[in-house]
């Protein structure tokens, strides 16, 4: 009998030659996703689930689907599956690592210097007919050369960044749980600071931790009062990392100076006070939106499923302890 597989929303189309060469496929080829009930409808008779960020998979989801052997989730972040539920019922779980590593820092990077050198404010003024002469002080902002980038969470995206600042001749500081080697630290040129010293010390703070129990609001209140009045933060990591609310309140008050921002709490709703503030550049949680990227990414979502389908290891296990 052949497998039947679920892709849940919209995919690159090559995903889904690979998929439909390895059983029966049930494509929502739509960008409004599936609600919860069509969900749980449509996941009954499935072997294998292709997911993206936005789908919420619960346990009560794979009590639903009862036959399922695999859920692959086309993003490198996996908060939106109840991990611990699918490996109690034998289910693997499989991500996108890699991929998109290069391209979501370069995404970090760029909302670093446009916060910055306040390109989006300054595009804003031109086209609304606000520019009349060349003055000395028009538009002015800060230097990325020469300060301090301050990377919390130094995991692959983290070291894309410090790879990145060391081209423009930045000082890079880092905090994570786990320290990196001694010779990883030389070669990427970072140096390991406790926690409080990199919120104080940070011209500009970029968040790469990954969304769990311990990194919810980890940046709120008492890390944007150890912030300077200059610093500028960047978050293309979860937006619930961040209080989102003493963020808007940190802005208003010049608690910090800027920032540059992919994603937010409550995705696609944004805090209306963010969005009215001129200081911030915010885009829609594009990090990993480049057309090679993405593609890949659906590509291996599917070469994962068609593994797990197979009988084979997957190459992105999340919980391997489901293989053994
Ligand atoms: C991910 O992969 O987790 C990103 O947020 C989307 O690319």
């Amino acid at each position: 009998m052949n497998q039947r597989i679920l892709v849940s929303r919209h995919v690159f189309p090559e995903a889904i030659g690979i998929l439909e060469a390895a059983g029966d496929l049930e494509y929502n080829d739509s960008s409004t996703g599936l609600s919860k009930e069509q969900l749980h409808a449509a996941v009954k008779d499935k072997q294998a689930l292709v997911c993206q960020l936005t789908d919420h998979i619960d346990a009560s989801l794979m009590d639903a689907g009862k036959d399922l052997r695999v859920i692959s989730n086309i993003a490198v972040g996996f908060d939106n599956i109840d991990i611990t539920a699918a490996t109690e019922r034998g289910i693997v779980v499989t991500n996108t690592p890699g991929v998109l590593t290069d391209t979501t820092a370069d995404l970090a990077f760029t909302l670093m210097v446009a916060a910055a050198r306040r390109i989006c404010e300054a595009d804003r003024f031109l086209r609304a007919g606000g520019w009349r002469q060349w003055e000395i002080d028009m538009m002015t902002g800060h230097d990325i050369h020469g300060h301090t980038l301050g990377i919390f969470g130094m995991g692959r995206i983290g070291q894309g960044m410090a790879r990145r600042a060391s081209g423009f001749d930045m000082r890079v500081i880092y905090h994570d749980v786990t320290r990196a080697a001694p010779e990883h630290e030389e070669e990427w040129g970072i140096q390991y600071v406790d926690r409080d010293t990199l919120f104080r010390e940070s011209d500009f703070l970029s968040i790469h931790v990954p969304l769990d129990e311990h990194t919810r609001h980890a940046v709120g209140r008492d890390e944007f009062a150890l912030m300077k009045p200059t610093a500028v933060l960047v978050n293309t990591s979860r937006g619930p990392v961040v209080d989102e609310k003493a963020l808007a309140d940190a802005l208003e008050q010049g608690q910090i100076a800027s920032a540059g921002l992919d994603v937010f709490e409550a995705e696609p709703v944004v805090e209306p006070r963010l969005l009215a503030l001129e200081n911030i550049v915010i885009v829609p949680h594009i990090g990993s939106a480049s057309i090679r990227t993405r593609t890949r990414m659906c590509t291996m979502a599917a070469e994962n499923t068609v593994a797990v389908l197979s009988g084979q290891r997957p190459p992105n296990p999340v919980n391997p302890e489901t293989l053994e």
